[in-house]
């Protein structure tokens, strides 16, 4: 049975959640599952903004036909051919040959790269920055979107409801329960840390890229937006521009501390423990301490663009960094964290060279500044230590206010 939400008078959402999903992209738990958004437009002629996943496949198709009713579809414009939103494209064809895609060049060869579908030219309408599409009563502008979140990707501002189809942008990891609007839900204290994994995580390798596009976004009287993923933004749109722009430019959001320690036996954890402790006792508020072993990177890459300091600690492992914490600082250097206060602990029994190696590859990252002297711990934390602790968490304290 259908399941669909009226937008405005004239435009439908006819997309669908997937909760069974463990790892979206086979990479990132979505303990809350996600949502996969497809907007229908009723004008005269018809316009569907991209497809789906397959995994909701029956539930897209049964919401289409529920809206479409038995109108053609006219056009589909494919924003982004990353198959969480295009899976279902050559079933759509196959259902609705009368359809002309309207993408760009580099969409179109994605589109037989994927499906080989060697569809004759006049099934594209090639569109490319600035070009529009006068559908009656709205004209639709697209604007060119690079690698936010691949290279192909574009978004459609509709000029006549002053409303922007923003691809991946302002989307967050996460179902629609039914509320499908951001101002039906409290977003800011049950939906903001998912928006900003999703951000971090997916797109946050791009931030010049995404800059770029939020520019071009300020000269648009935008009234509402409607992402592939997550809520639509018809009210205080503000507030997620304002966390999008801090996220592009690697700002943090707060002044706080996240703490990532890799620990075999619980002594590197005791030391990030007690860092932790002495922080607070500071006055340094929302601190996050992180097992790397226990929680997914996506959740501290996430954290570590909210907060403006960061402390790892980890222990020596094969003579090189703790894979875990090795791993999550590959993911961080890939996502070009910048703008960060860095601390360092390590830990060895024989021969601690963790701290050494971490620092090796922090320096790399841009604008982060490594706070001396890094901690050694060996084996286990000694009385003498607590001092070194002590000033560690002062120097934090001192860099935060
Ligand atoms: Fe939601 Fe880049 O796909």
């Amino acid at each position: 049975m259908h399941n669909t939400r009226k937008i405005t008078a004239d435009l439908i959402w006819i997309g669908a959640n997937d909760r069974r999903l463990a790892l979206f992209e086979n990479i990132y738990p979505i303990p809350q599952g996600i949502s996969y958004n497809s907007y229908l437009l009723l004008d005269n002629k018809t316009v569907l903004f991209d497809t789906v996943d397959s995994a909701v496949r029956h539930q897209f198709f049964a919401n289409l036909q529920y809206a479409l009713g038995s109108r053609a579809l006219d056009y589909i414009v494919v924003h982004h051919m990353e198959p969480d939103h295009c899976a279902e494209l050559a079933s759509l064809l196959q259902i609705h040959p009368e359809t002309t895609i309207v993408c760009n060049l580099q969409t179109q060869k994605m589109i037989e790269q994927f499906f080989a579908l060697n569809l004759p030219q006049q099934k594209y309408m090639l569109i490319k920055e600035g070009d529009s599409l006068n559908t009656g009563n709205h004209i639709l502008r697209f604007i060119a979107a690079p690698m936010v979140h691949w290279p192909e990707v574009m978004m459609t501002y509709d000029e006549t409801a002053k409303i922007l189809f923003s691809a991946d942008a302002f989307g967050t990891f996460g179902a629609i329960n039914g509320n499908i609007f951001a101002d039906e839900v409290d977003f800011c204290s049950e939906y903001l840390s998912e928006a900003r994994r999703y951000y971090s995580n997916i797109v946050g390798k791009y931030g010049p890229q995404v800059q770029n596009v939020l520019k071009k976004a300020a000269t648009l009287d935008i009234r509402m937006i409607c992402p592939l993923h997550g809520f639509i933004w018809r009210q205080n749109l503000e507030y997620i521009i304002t966390k999008y722009a801090k996220w592009a430019a690697y700002e943090p959001e707060e002044q706080s501390v996240v703490i990532a320690y890799g620990s075999i036996y619980g002594n590197t954890a005791n030391a990030a423990e007690i860092l932790a402790s002495r922080l607070a006792e500071k006055g340094v508020k929302n601190i996050k301490l992180y097992d790397v072993s226990v929680t997914h990177h996506s959740y501290i890459i996430s954290e570590a663009f909210r907060a403006s300091a960061l402390v790892l600690a980890a222990p020596t492992y094969n003579g090189d960094i703790f894979i875990n914490m090795d791993n999550l600082l590959r993911d961080l250097t890939a996502h070009n964290l910048q703008n960060r206060t860095v601390a360092i602990i390590d830990n060895g029994t024989w021969a601690p060279l963790a701290g050494k190696q971490m620092a090796e590859v922090i320096s790399k990252w841009k604008n982060c500044m490594i706070l001396e002297p890094k901690i050694s711990v060996k084996s286990a934390l000694k009385a003498e230590q607590l001092t070194a602790l002590d000033t560690l968490a002062t120097s934090l304290k001192e860099i935060l206010s």
